[in-house]
Parts: structure tokens; C-alpha cells; sequence
């Protein structure tokens, strides 16, 4: 896994249709959440399995090391080994490497009664505010203070409360169920998010011996425990890398079976593709996509699940660059997640940005060039772009695609693409 500094770049030979078939990682978002809290036990281990090999996954792994774990991985499974209290003061060189890192909070204060957390910040795809998990968690009886840039909260004994989000954002659910876990009481919270990340997670703290309701519901009752236990736990398919691979047989016109998903994880894209008139096929874990037409243009709303993710807005917006006719992207839940575009317009798509809706006049053809990797997902649009379009693509900065695809470059050299992976994303760039 490659750190930021030694970010490379894709050079992408656009126009194979891509075939053949690809298993699916487990998911990064599941596993991040599951692995803090392990943090929630007193003493002992959490085994968990199916996690993937990401760039996210070590920065997460290395920040539980840093707080007194010990952590252990083969291959794809992983040992998280807690022996008393962890450390409750967060290393900001990793909090700053990965907003995720905030999902150890709500961990921390149940088990330490306090944390120091400096602020993740804003990031490529917005200023990311942690408002809700703040509000949450005082209403547990926490006290929470800003100081220099850094969150520092207190609680010395968390109490179960009525939690009403605002918006059902998946990280404050996260931390505000890690807390409840553990607080005194019951804990409601209401407009819960409904990820299937969310429901991973629940039964992640139920195999631990938490008391939980109501997944899947958007209403979760948290009856507290004194102490957790050690489990062992799965973590689900990654619903957002199977995805990316779909469309990524559609922009291809190609036909690729991505195996071992969750279709009904994908429903709205699935809904969405048969708008397109592209035709997917799902039996029993897999899903296979056959489109040798191109697509017809449409409109897209990001929401929160089981809405369409904006994890996958980009790569829709690669798709829709080549769709017949006029296609419209509503982004409701970040408010700069278009950064992507512009990189795509070198490539001859023709976008319009007005506020957090894009206006895409689906073109015959894209042409290959010289693009960035702004973020995760709107790196992977430029890939998914740069296979569908004539001639060569360079995309720099590849570092983002190792946050959340393992392998990515070496799952399409498998599906036939023709992709090489250079180091020297700086030098180069001067050539
Ligand atoms: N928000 C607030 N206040 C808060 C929390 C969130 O205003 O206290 C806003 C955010 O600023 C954003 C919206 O609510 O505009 C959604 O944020 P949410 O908290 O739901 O997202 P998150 O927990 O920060 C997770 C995923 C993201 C994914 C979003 C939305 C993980 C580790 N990250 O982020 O994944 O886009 O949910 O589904 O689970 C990715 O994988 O590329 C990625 C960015």
C-alpha cells in the first residue's frame, strides 16, 4: 500500500470493452466503524474477517496501535487485541490523514470517560462538519469544548438520552451507537441512517453482547451494557467497489460478473441502469452487466440510503458523459463533490456546474488525457472514463484509489483492460 507520498499514477489504453468476472472486497465503510469498536472491549480480542487490504484500513489499524491496541492481520482477516483502557488522547497525524478516524470519539469517551480528538477539517468533497455526533453525545451527558483546533470531550458516566438527528448522518450514528453501547440506560436515536454499513455495525455490537433494536429502521434503541465481549465478525461486500466495477462494464459496453455482492445493497443503481436501458442480471450473489449499447441519458438525486449513494455519483457521471441525450446529477449530500468534472471535461465531456446539480450533454465518444485524482470516488470516475475514451488517459495521483480499491489496476488487467500503474506520479508529470 502506497503512502501519499509516493502517490503514482494509471496509464489507461482506452476502448476494450472490458469481460470477465471479479469477487468483490469487503467494505471499506463497514470495516472502518467495526474496527473502532473494538475499542469498546475491556480486555480481549475481536477477530474480524473479509476486511480489505486499503490504505483507510491501515491508517485505522495504526491509530488503534497508536491508542494501545495491538493488531494483528493475515491476509484478509484481522485481530484486535485491547488489554485495559486505551489511550484517550488521538495522534492528529493520523486523525488528519482520514476523517474516519473521528469513529474512534464516541468509542473512547464510553471506555475513558474522556478524549482529546484534534478536527479532521474540511476535505475535497466538503467541509464535513461533526456537529450531529457533538449534539448527540452532549445530550448523553457530555460535555464538548473547542480548543485550538482540537475536540475535547468529557463524560464520566455517558447516560442514555432521546437523539433526534437532524440528517442521518452515518458517521454521528456510528459514534452516537458506540457510545450508547456502553451509557447508562437507553439511548433512542431517531432519523438514524440506514446504510447497510449501519446494520454491519449493529450486528457487529450485538455479537459483542450489546442490547440493540431496530436496524435497518432509522429508529435504534441502545439498552446499555456494563462490558462487552469478544466476537468474531464479517464484514459485508463492499457494495460501492461492486458498483464502481458495474459501470465500469457499462462505459466499456463490455459484460463483467462482479461475485459475492449484496444486490439488494444496489437497488438504486440497479433501478437507475435500467432507466439507462442497460441490462444487469442478478443471480443469486452476482450480478452481471451486458450492455453493448450506449446508455440513455437521465436524472440522479444523491440521498441517503436506500436513496442513490453519492459514492457513486462520479462514476454515474463518467457513464452519463456517454449517454444519449441530456442527463442532470442533483448532489444533496456533499456540497463539492464535483471536482471530477472538470477533469472530465479535459476528456470532452460537457458539463455544466450550477451549485450542486450538473447538466451532462452525453457525447459519442470521450478522448483520452492527462487528468487528477482529486478525491476516492471521483478518482475512480476518471478510470471508468479513461477505459471507455479513444487513446490514452493518464490519471495522477492514484493515492485516493488506495483508500478504498484494493487492486484495482490489477481487477481490470484481469477483465482485459489495458492499464499500467507507474510510481513516479511527480517526475512523471515534468516529462
Ligand atoms: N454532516 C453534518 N454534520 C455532522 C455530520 C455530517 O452536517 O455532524 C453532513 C456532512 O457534512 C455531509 C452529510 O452530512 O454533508 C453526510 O455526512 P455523513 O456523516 O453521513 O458521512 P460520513 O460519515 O462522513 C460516510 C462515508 C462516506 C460517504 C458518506 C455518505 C465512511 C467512512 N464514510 O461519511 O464515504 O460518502 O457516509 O454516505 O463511512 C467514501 O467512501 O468515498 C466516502 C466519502
Amino acid at each position: 500500500m502506497k503512502t501519499n507520498q509516493e502517490s503514482g499514477f494509471l496509464k489507461i489504453k482506452g476502448g476494450t470493452p472490458l469481460k470477465g468476472k471479479v469477487k468483490v472486497q469487503g467494505s471499506k465503510n463497514a470495516a472502518l466503524p467495526v474496527m473502532a469498536a473494538a475499542l469498546l472491549l475491556d480486555n480481549g480480542e475481536v477477530h474480524l474477517r473479509n476486511v480489505p487490504k486499503l490504505l483507510d484500513v491501515q491508517t485505522m489499524s495504526d491509530l488503534l496501535v497508536s491508542l494501545g491496541a495491538v493488531v494483528k492481520r493475515d491476509d484478509h482477516t484481522m485481530t484486535i487485541e485491547i488489554e485495559g483502557e486505551p489511550a484517550w488522547e488521538t495522534p492528529s497525524s493520523l486523525v488528519r490523514k482520514m476523517r474516519a478516524s473521528s469513529l474512534v470519539l464516541g468509542p473512547l469517551l464510553a471506555r475513558c470517560g474522556r478524549v482529546i480528538l484534534p478536527l479532521p477539517g474540511g476535505c475535497a468533497i466538503g467541509s464535513r462538519p461533526m456537529d450531529l455526533h457533538f449534539k448527540g453525545l452532549s445530550k448523553m451527558g457530555a460535555q464538548i469544548e473547542l480548543d485550538k483546533g482540537a475536540v475535547i470531550a468529557r463524560a464520566d458516566k455517558l447516560v442514555g438520552a432521546r437523539i433526534y438527528l437532524d440528517f442521518p448522518s452515518v458517521g454521528a450514528t456510528e459514534n452516537l451507537l458506540m457510545a450508547a453501547v456502553l451509557a447508562k440506560g437507553e439511548t433512542l436515536i431517531e432519523n438514524a441512517a440506514r446504510e447497510p454499513e449501519i446494520d454491519n455495525l449493529v450486528r457487529a455490537l450485538k455479537s459483542m453482547g450489546a442490547a440493540i433494536e431496530g436496524e435497518g429502521t432509522g429508529i435504534l434503541r441502545v439498552r446499555g451494557q456494563k462490558e462487552l465481549n469478544p466476537a468474531t465478525i464479517d464484514i459485508i461486500p463492499d457494495r460501492i467497489e461492486a458498483a464502481t466495477y458495474l459501470l465500469a462494464g457499462a462505459i466499456t459496453r463490455g459484460d463483467i460478473t462482479v461475485k459475492g455482492v449484496v444486490a439488494e445493497h444496489l437497488n438504486a443503481l440497479l433501478a437507475k441502469l435500467d432507466e439507462a436501458g442497460i441490462e444487469v442480471i442478478n443471480k443469486e450473489n452476482e450480478l452481471r452487466v451486458n450492455s453493448p449499447a450506449r446508455p440513455r441519458g437521465l436524472t440522479v438525486k444523491t440521498m441517503p440510503y436506500p436513496g442513490f449513494s453519492t459514492d457513486l455519483q462520479p462514476q454515474m457521471m463518467a457513464l452519463l458523459s456517454l449517454a444519449e441525450g441530456t442527463s442532470v446529477i442533483y448532489e444533496t449530500i456533499f456540497e463539492s463533490r464535483f471536482l471530477h468534472a472538470s477533469e472530465l471535461q479535459k476528456m470532452g465531456a460537457q458539463i455544466e456546474l450550477q451549485g450542486n446539480t450538473a447538466i451532462i450533454h452525453g457525447q459519442s465518444s470521450l478522448i483520452g488525457a492527462e487528468v487528477y485524482a482529486t478525491d476516492l470516488r471521483g478518482g475512480a470516475a476518471l478510470v471508468l472514463a479513461g477505459l471507455a475514451a479513444e487513446g490514452e488517459t493518464v490519471v495522477y495521483d492514484v493515492h485516493h484509489l488506495d483508500r478504498g480499491y484494493e487492486n484495482m489496476a490489477e481487477k481490470l488487467i484481469l477483465l482485459g483492460a489495458e492499464v499500467c500503474e507507474g510510481k513516479d506520479n511527480i517526475k512523471a508529470r515534468k516529462q
